[in-house]
């Protein structure tokens, strides 16, 4: 678990990028419903859970770079015995203080009451605006009311500065306690994987599978950090299905896409891997291609490398592959070139990896790709599908998904792998699924 200090030290930090003279405010993520009276779980911003760990709705975070250490001010509900009776225990102003080390608290039924008079004095506000519509206008309310009375107290905001440069840079770099949460879940995502390639079998349905990585995700206090994608066949070849309700047939293969969220931090692994456990001659071969492309793009994942290097290189292996397979024609420069590997390698090989699963931070600084440094942690995902419809190429290939994804974290030295507890050479996942 992240402790307390840990939380306290990024709102310090937050505090000493604004600077003296800004407020920062955070709003929690609304309670959302899936229809009449059930509500989705709750899943709290992944700013706000950054600098507080508090998973509660109704709250908001103002911090005040003033003095030494800033003030960190926690708005959230009162603890209300009927409530609780109702929604289970709430953390209250006393908890905000003693469990999650804000300097004060304050009821959020109090905000508009007391947060103007906070900004008061202030001549920045460091916020995202479009997250919370509502807060957006009464904030821009409040300023342009500031500006308009002629005999002014205190000085009054002018400016709102987009608090997601600061921040996300600093979600970028994880710390020590941040891998080991993220460790934890690859570790919970890995062990369904390995589940689900032990069960699969011809005549199964994909929601069978779906079923026992959330078996996995949930015994292990996780939830799924995304929706699992499992499918079967040519559904492979859907980058984005969810539907996970087909048979699986032997002869075919299986994709799944499924991470878990340990402490908020999200784990993002695939594994590719036949239905009946042997691969068939051509899926072998175009597994191959797949696996080195993203042997090779790991490789590549060390301090010093630009970000795009990684993509560059899977591209470079997946081409030379297809072209060996007679599924791209040409050279590999003119392949290269001409990009016609994009018919099949259609996503790029990664994202950063955190609190969200497509994590934030830039990609690209001054119109370059940005640099590796330690403590940044990527997925790293090549894949190759060849659609039902993609008559270009021998009938073999056809209705083919293939992707294989790890979670890679940047390091003084090698890159170091976390979910390297779930094979992915051919030999092991046959073995893994005879066994
Ligand atoms: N599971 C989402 C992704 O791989 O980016
Ligand atoms: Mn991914
Ligand atoms: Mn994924």
């Amino acid at each position: 678990m992240i402790k307390q200090k840990e939380y306290a030290k990024r709102r310090t930090q937050l505090m000493e990028i604004a600077g003296q003279g800004g407020v920062i405010i955070l709003r929690s993520a609304t309670q959302k419903f899936r229809n009449n009276d059930a509500s989705y779980p709750y899943r709290q911003d992944s700013d706000f859970l950054y600098l507080s760990g508090l998973n509660e709705p109704e709250s908001m975070i103002v911090l005040l770079p003033e003095g030494d250490q800033g003030r960190s001010l926690l708005f959230c509900r009162e603890r209300d015995s009927h409530r609780e009776m109702w929604d289970g225990g709430m953390v209250g102003l006393e908890g905000a203080v003693e469990q999650f080390g804000f300097d004060e608290a304050y009821p959020i039924n109090e905000m508009k009451k007391r947060l103007p008079r906070l900004l008061h004095g202030c001549e920045r506000v460091h916020y995202d605006l479009g997250k919370d519509p509502e807060f957006d206008h009464l904030l821009i309310g409040w300023m342009n009311e500031f500006r308009a009375k002629t005999r002014k107290k205190y000085q009054a905001p002018d400016e709102i500065i987009a608090l997601n440069h600061s921040l996300h840079e600093m979600r970028l770099f994880k710390s020590r306690t941040e891998i080991a949460a993220m460790r934890k879940s690859a570790r919970v995502a890995a062990s369904a994987h390995r589940r689900a390639m032990r069960v699969c079998e011809p005549g199964m349905n994909e929601a069978e599978i779906h079923a026992e990585l959330l078996y996995t995700f949930i015994r292990n206090q996780c939830e799924a950090s995304y929706i699992p994608i499992v499918g079967g066949g040519a559904n492979a070849c859907v980058l984005h299905y969810i539907g996970n309700r087909d048979e699986l047939k032997d002869g075919d293969m299986l994709l799944i896409d499924a991470g878990a969220e340990y402490d908020g931090y999200a784990s993002d692994i695939t594994r590719t891997f036949p239905v009946n456990g042997t691969f068939s001659g051509p899926q072998r071969d175009l597994y191959q291609v797949v696996l080195a492309a993203q042997l090779k793009a790991i490789d590549e994942v060390r301090e010093g490398n630009p970000w795009g290097q990684v993509h560059e290189t899977a591209v470079q292996v997946a081409t030379a592959g297809m072209i060996d397979l007679g599924i791209i024609k040409g050279g590999l420069d003119e392949a290269l070139d001409e990009e016609y590997f994009n018919d099949y390698y259609v996503h790029n090989t990664g994202h950063w990896l955190g609190l969200d699963v497509h994590d934030v931070g830039e990609y690209e600084i001054d119109g370059h790709s940005r640099v590796l440094e330690p403590g940044m942690v990527l997925t790293v995902e090549p894949g190759i599908y060849i659609p039902p419809s993609a008559t270009a190429v021998d009938e073999k290939w056809r209705g083919m998904g293939i992707r294989i994804e790890d979670n890679v974290v940047v390091t003084r030295k090698e890159a170091d792998v976390l979910t390297t507890d779930i094979c992915k050479t051919v030999d092991e996942i046959e073995a893994l699924m005879a066994s």
